[in-house]
């Protein structure tokens, strides 16, 4: 689904929250929210909601973001219109799953050939989409905080200089690590080669790109020649077939007193979705397994249901020793 580009970016007649004012202060992010309050009136919900809930850090981080990242109107209204497909084939995914309670049956390697393997695809909706998924969707923007206060913080105060990050996916948490840690060099994996020129476009974009490298190559069973003491894996379990093996795997590129941040997605359908998790102990038994120590986690609902019975996407993150 498409609608037409027409609108002319500028303030939205009547509009409560765009002010002149705040236009000034964020302009790229007014810019991009009148764009979706004129195109997609039905997604404009999260601009509201981000700057509701999370007030004006949350409005500052997102303009930091789109500024550097998106740098003209093409590229800021293209990333719009891949979120909205994004976000509105989860919702689509999601009332099917309602009814079914499992994922759409699928292997790795379909996934992988639809999704990671197709730059059409990742470039113009799941790329943008996850970026943009990270300030819009409440439960993401929860767990940066959560990532910020505890694994960043700890990562700051031990001042680590290495870093690995596992599914670099849009790049969104390496640069996060590499901008907190101005002395420390990072080392992306990923099986997919849009991901990595997504990845590295940011870190350029964030001026940080000459302390990273990215490592292209499926990391089902880890790589026993790397090891860190620092590890991250946003949101890549759920979309594997074995994540245990995924996580012995991680477990082994860890070094001895070396700290990890994992995270997976619950009740969460999606085109490359293929292990379904339905509650954060199903997640905390194969860390278990895998050999990890659980020093604190964090669950995050993407909104609350009208009923009871409903599910709701979640996001579950943990730190493990
Ligand atoms: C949802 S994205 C991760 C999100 C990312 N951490 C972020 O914050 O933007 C999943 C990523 O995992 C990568 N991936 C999937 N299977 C993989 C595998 N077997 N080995 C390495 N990377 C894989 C995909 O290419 C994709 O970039």
């Amino acid at each position: 689904m498409r609608l037409s580009r027409s609108c002319a970016p500028g303030l939205r007649a009547g509009s409560k929250t765009i002010t002149k004012e705040s236009m000034s202060i964020f302009p790229t992010l007014r810019k991009i929210e009148t764009y979706v309050l004129e195109n997609y009136p039905f997604m404009a919900g999260g601009f509201e909601r981000g700057r509701t809930e999370f007030g004006n850090e949350w409005e500052k981080a997102f303009e930091e973001t789109l500024s550097a990242v998106l740098l003209d109107d093409d590229a800021l209204f293209k990333a719009a219109d891949g979120y909205v497909d994004f976000a509105v084939d989860a919702l689509k995914l999601h009332n099917r799953f309602e009814k079914e309670r499992e994922y759409v049956n699928k292997t790795y390697d379909e996934a992988a050939k639809e999704v990671y393997h197709n730059p059409e695809y990742m470039h113009s909706l799941y790329l943008p989409g996850i970026l943009l998924s990270h300030f819009l969707w409440p439960h993401h923007y929860r767990q940066r905080l959560f990532f910020e206060g505890t694994f960043l913080a700890d990562m700051r105060r031990a001042k680590a200089v290495a870093f690995f990050d596992i599914g670099i996916g849009s790049g969104y948490y390496s640069r996060l690590m590499l901008k907190a840690l101005p002395g420390a060099r990072g080392h992306g994996f990923d099986v997919s080669e849009s991901s990595k020129a997504y990845t590295e476009r940011q870190l350029d974009a964030f001026g940080v790109l000459d302390r990273y490298e990215v490592r292209l190559g499926d990391i089902t069973q880890g790589d026993p020649e790397a090891t860190t003491r620092w590890l991250t894996s946003v949101e890549v379990l759920e979309h594997l077939e074995d994540p245990i093996t995924f996580l012995k795997g991680l477990r082994r590129m860890l070094e001895s007193g070396g700290k990890a941040f994992i995270t997976a997605a619950l009740d969460a359908p999606n085109a490359d979705h293929i292990y379904l998790y339905q509650s954060p102990e199903e997640v905390i038994t194969q860390l278990l397994d895998a050999g990890f120590n659980i020093e604190q986690y964090h669950l995050a609902a993407a909104y609350v249901p009208k009923q009871r019975d409903l599910s709701v996407p979640k996001i579950a993150a943990f730190v493990v020793t």
